[in-house]
């Protein structure tokens, strides 16, 4: 399973790319808003940072609009990845985007049926939303194993790009069903790396190994 972080935060990526683990970022126009920084800017320095896809959302919601900004957002570096809305022109752009070559990104799917239709627009990842379907009371994991078995089922090349992630188990849980990617907010990727006993297990053996007196050259 790929691992991005899903933030505009360039010092947290910076921190998590050093880690090696990193295989893509993704940000929303929430997430630039919270970073209070200029948009170009910003993916600018993260996709010098992170060689794999980073997702720049348009925010255009009509079709050439979506297609002008993609222009502009495609020049900032060869991965970037168009994010689009889950909406008929969405889909039109997805669809135009793709053939031309582009890395696309659908978001805002919460629906099977909605995976389905960016599958057959060539989208390069759709995004359903897990964390958001939990909030509002449905079952974002089965959405999840619902469009792993479609895609399967006719071999669509799309990735499954888990989003909306709030805890570790929602990674867990999606690399158990077979999602490709999971895009993971940086306090909950962090999270991934701790159990309280192999902390308490490294400090054990730290002891021990100090009364043998030795060292290791
Ligand atoms: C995905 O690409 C989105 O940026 C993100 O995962 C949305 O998460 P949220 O529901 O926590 O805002």
């Amino acid at each position: 399973m790929k691992f991005f972080v899903d933030t505009a935060d360039t010092a947290a990526i910076r921190e998590l790319a050093a880690t090696g683990l990193l295989d893509g970022v993704t940000t929303n126009p929430s997430l630039v808003a919270r970073a209070g920084r200029d948009f170009f800017e910003i993916l600018k320095e993260i996709c010098d940072v992170v060689p794999g896809p980073v997702s720049a959302e348009v925010a255009a919601t009509d079709f050439d609009g979506m297609l002008r900004e993609a222009e502009r957002l495609r020049k900032v570096a060869d991965n970037i990845a168009i994010k689009v809305p889950l909406i008929v022109d969405g889909l039109k752009a997805c669809k135009r985007l793709t053939d031309e070559g582009a890395m696309v990104n659908v978001t805002l799917c919460f629906s099977a049926a909605q995976a389905l239709l960016a599958a057959k627009a060539g989208a390069s990842f759709i995004s359903p939303f897990i964390g958001r379907h939990d909030d509002v009371g449905q079952d974002g994991m089965a959405l999840i194993a619902d469009i792993r078995q479609i895609y399967d089922n006719y071999h669509f090349d799309t990735e499954i790009l888990v989003a909306s992630v709030r805890h570790p188990m929602h990674v867990v849980e999606a690399a158990k069903i077979g999602a490709d990617v999971c895009t993971i907010p940086p306090d909950v990727l962090k999270k991934l790396f701790n159990h309280p006993l192999t902390e308490k297990g490294l400090e054990a053996f730290l002891a021990d190994w100090k009364k043998t007196g030795q060292t290791i050259r």
